[in-house]
């Protein structure tokens, strides 16, 4: 017959069974970080280290990526003629003039969204649900229509951006693609993740 004292017993067994798998958990979870101490640069690309991307060899009109904070950074060399079409498309976008601020930082709020009017730097993640979109520079392409002057494409539910990371209006993505942080260490490297006044 088992008594009160019984219960407690039993009870008391069971709570230190679970604290000694808590505390078996606790250890497990202390050594990831530790393992990680032996990867610098995961532990770097974890904390958000900034990024340097070398443009040197980056021709007009073309595009490259670098990863910071596990998302693709797309450095774009844009010709004179992309830069020329970017006015011509107020009219059809949702944020032309940068207004929603979160999207960009200050040095980045102007009519070509970045320092160097030819050097496009952008998170290549969609505002609508994190897809990546497409780069399409081509002009006028079936798929995209006449009207087309080049820029990204998200083929997840079809948001279309310009080739300032504008968003057009009547797609789903609800902002322009983000700019993110970043300076000139020289003409042909730069930084991101590091604002141009930073040391
Ligand atoms: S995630 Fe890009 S349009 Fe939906």
């Amino acid at each position: 017959m088992s008594t009160v004292e019984d219960v407690d017993l039993g009870r008391r067994r069971f709570l230190t069974a679970t604290a000694t798998v808590v505390g078996g958990v606790g250890v497990a979870f202390a050594a990831v970080p530790f393992l990680k101490s032996w990867s610098p640069s995961e532990r770097a690309q974890a904390a958000g280290a900034p990024v340097e991307a070398d443009i040197s060899k980056l021709e007009e009109g073309a595009m490259m990526t670098v990863e910071w904070r596990g998302k693709p950074v797309w450095l774009l060399k844009r010709s004179k003629k992309m830069l020329d079409d970017l006015p011509t498309l107020q009219d059809q976008l949702l944020d032309p003039n940068s207004q929603m601020a979160s999207q960009q930082p200050k040095y980045a709020q102007n009519a070509q969204r970045s320092i160097k009017a030819e050097v496009l730097v952008l998170i290549g993640i969609c505002t609508h649900l994190g897809c990546s979109p497409t780069f399409r520079p081509d002009v006028a392409p079936a798929d995209l229509g006449p009207d087309w002057k080049g820029g990204f494409f998200c083929p997840c539910h079809g948001s279309r951006f310009d080739l300032a990371g504008r968003v057009y209006k009547g797609v789903p993505a609800p902002s322009n693609l983000e700019v993110p942080s970043y300076r000139f260490l020289s003409d042909s490297r730069v930084l991101i993740g590091v604002d141009p006044e930073a040391a």
